[in-house]
């Protein structure tokens, strides 16, 4: 998307041609997957190189393919995602909410990422996006659904309850909250960027996580830790809950 010389090159995040036919190969959903990877490109310049989060792209857009259009939904830590656009399209309304200091404003530039608040109402109008922190947001009973894809893990544990906490509250009784985290792979741990965000005794492990959930009050009905993914830099932890 980039010109150079008079060149148009490939925007550096995109996914490669190659790895992108690989990855359809292998999917459930290779029509989902195509569909995420126009929309990514037609908006942001890219869909994202790293499979892991596009495989979480297609697990979100499985779980909520046969929710009925006007389902109120909200994504934890937005981004520049496919998924709430993907969503929108299907007739359902979102509100994106991402703190992020950098603001991504169209059109889309050579050093953009999935990082980053985006304001998708620029591009649909059933979405809003809310520049706060998910832990900062409270509401009762709003939304069918609540997720959240490649966020907990970069964030302090205190800091991930606390947003937990906010979005059961912010959930209609039945409600359903679907979480795609990162963990270190080979091991328990919750991914922490190799101590940036804290150390790993602090930050904990996907089984903490999930008795967070449960003390809570989450119902967790999925919890799917995929191991030796070879495409993957992550082990994936797909987490589905209902309250
Ligand atoms: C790795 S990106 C993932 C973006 C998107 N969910 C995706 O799957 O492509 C993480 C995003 O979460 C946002 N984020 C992290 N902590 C947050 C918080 N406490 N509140 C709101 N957004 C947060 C960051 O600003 C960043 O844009």
């Amino acid at each position: 998307m980039a010109i150079e010389r008079g060149v148009i090159t490939k925007h550096p995040t995109d996914m490669s041609d190659a790895v992108f036919q690989r990855l359809s190969t292998t999917v459930k959903r290779p029509d989902i997957l195509a569909d995420m990877r126009t929309i990514s490109r037609n908006t942001f310049g890219f869909l994202v190189r790293y499979v892991h989060m596009v495989r979480y792209y297609l697990w979100i857009a499985e779980q909520l393919e046969d929710l009925k259009p006007g389902a109120r939904i909200l994504d934890l830590g937005a981004g520049l995602c496919p998924v709430p656009l993907w969503l929108a399209s299907r007739g359902h309304r979102l509100d994106c909410i991402d703190n992020h200091p950098i603001v991504r404003t169209l059109p889309p530039q050579p050093d953009w990422n999935i990082w980053g608040f985006f304001d998708y109402s620029q591009v649909h109008n059933d979405i809003t996006s809310i520049r706060r922190g998910i832990e900062d947001c409270h509401g009762e009973n709003l939304y069918d659904i609540a997720y959240s894809i490649g966020v907990l893990q970069s964030m302090p544990r205190s800091q991930w309850e606390a947003c937990l906490y906010v979005t059961k509250q912010s959930l209609k009784p039945g409600g359903r909250l679907l979480l795609c985290v990162d963990i270190i792979p080979g091991t328990d741990f919750v991914w922490n960027y190799d101590g940036e965000v804290e150390p790993l005794s602090e930050h904990r492990t996907f089984r903490e996580l999930e008795t967070c959930l449960s003390v809570l009050g989450y119902l967790v009905e999925q919890s799917s830790l995929m191991r030796d993914q070879n495409d993957s830099l992550t082990d994936p932890l797909y987490i589905a809950c209902r309250v």
